[in-house]
């Protein structure tokens, strides 16, 4: 019998898939894999598979015995099971009641002229400094974090802090040190809910302490789930956003001409970078069978959502950058019962860096070869540490 393929896999530069990721995906829909601390799982790379699953409630993110469950890895929050075996359904369905209302189209579209206004901010400070210059810093970096900060009424001022908190509490390699960061930002929560119930403002934590029902445990959690979901991810996808267009300039190039193809190019730009592999984590709720492979009821099986939007079968020619094609139909943000909350915002956020990015600095280049850049490895969402980029002043 073959030993199962060891994750992560070897990418050989950023925004490449995978090699043996790729081999696995023209070998057929789900694998037996090994994940990054040892554990046996099941990998699912193929992109109607994927989705299927997604909305498929014989998969939780809980498990019976979450002592003995397979994990990805040593992050607290991500590597294992989350959540009451039980009550995961009704629990789940209560967060996203309580969540979802604050991410309303109406609410959404209130947000965008802000939006802008603080990219053009960033982007201000960016056109008075030196190049090369750290588009990783100056913009992918700030935006998210200050976007969330308004949303939530987290104050701008405590950024260090909570950002030293949410990637410790996302390091896949030290259990004590996400469990030390998911800790001290729970506790943070807590006396800003408690802030909040004595002088509330307009904002989302304001609005959840004063919903009926709501602790203020309950209100600290949600609130650092958001703060926490509403960053890393966005910057990481500002940031390979950035990198697509910038080591693909006939991309950039056509936007540059042609703006209005801008929320078409945010979803190619969220659908296209490459990943190791690995994917959205569930645990079989009983026993399901997947094309023939028997999955017993709390293995851990791997959605492999970066595999699916690589899938040449729905994306002609994946690996091509193409900010024409459709792409709207990629599985980035998730799908079902547990579609990101967020994705609207998200979307804002891309669109508002690109539209004024390109605008702004249309001479924009790399200033170092892509296969240099480095990829964090210690943390779930990965992504760039730095952005070099320069210009004609
Ligand atoms: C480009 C940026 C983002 C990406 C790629 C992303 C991706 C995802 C994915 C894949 C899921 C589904 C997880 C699963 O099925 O288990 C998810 C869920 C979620 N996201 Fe996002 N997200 C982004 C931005 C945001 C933002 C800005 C917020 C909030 C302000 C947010 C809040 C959430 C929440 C609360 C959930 C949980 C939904 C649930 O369990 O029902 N996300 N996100």
């Amino acid at each position: 019998m073959v030993s199962p393929a060891q994750l992560p896999f070897e990418q050989p530069q950023p925004l490449q898939v995978a090699p043996q990721l790729r081999l696995l995906q023209s070998q057929g829909t789900i694998h037996r894999i090994r994940t990054a601390v040892g554990d046996e799982a099941w990998l699912v790379t193929d992109y109607s598979r994927v989705r299927e699953l997604l909305a498929d409630d014989r998969l939780g993110r809980s498990h019976p015995d979450p002592q003995n469950a397979a994990r990805t890895g040593e992050s607290a929050l991500f590597g294992g099971p989350l959540g009451d075996f039980v009550t995961e359904q009704a629990d789940h369905a209560r967060m996203r009641a309580l969540l979802q209302p604050h991410f309303s189209p109406k609410h959404m579209r209130g947000l965008r002229p802000r939006i802008d206004t603080l990219t053009a901010g960033l982007l201000d400070d960016l056109a008075g400094s030196e190049t090369p210059a750290d588009l990783h810093a100056a913009v992918a970096l700030p935006l998210p974090i200050l976007v969330i900060c308004e949303l939530l009424g987290v104050p701008y001022d405590d950024r260090d802090q909570f950002r030293a908190w949410t990637e410790a509490a996302a390091n896949i390699n030290d259990r004590a040190i996400s469990e030390q960061g998911l800790g001290n930002l729970f506790g943070y929560g807590m006396r800003l809910v408690e802030a909040k119930r004595r002088e509330p403002a307009d904002d989302v934590i304001s609005r959840l302490c004063a919903t009926e029902g709501v602790s203020t445990e309950e209100a600290a959690m949600l609130s650092m789930a958001l703060l926490f979901a509403g960053h890393e991810t966005t910057v990481v996808q500002i940031g390979l956003g950035a990198l697509l267009l910038l080591t693909n300039l006939d991309q950039w190039n056509a936007l540059r001409d042609n703006p209005s193809l801008i929320p078409n190019a945010v979803e190619e730009l969220l659908r296209a970078p490459g990943k190791g592999g690995g994917g959205i984590p569930r645990y079989a709720r009983t026993d399901i069978e997947i094309d023939g492979v028997k999955i017993r009821p709390g293995d851990l099986v791997l959605l492999d959502n970066g595999a699916a939007n690589h899938d040449p079968a729905v994306f002609t020619e994946p690996d091509r950058v193409d900010i024409s094609r459709k792409a709207a139909a990629h599985l980035t943000f998730g799908h079902g019962l547990r579609y990101c909350i967020g994705a609207p915002l998200a979307r804002m956020e891309l669109q508002a860096v690109f539209s004024q990015l390109i605008q702004r600095f249309p001479t924009m280049r790399l200033a170092m070869p892509v296969e240099n850049l480095a990829i964090r490895r210690d943390v779930l969402t990965g992504g760039l540490t730095a952005l070099p980029v320069t210009w004609n002043h």
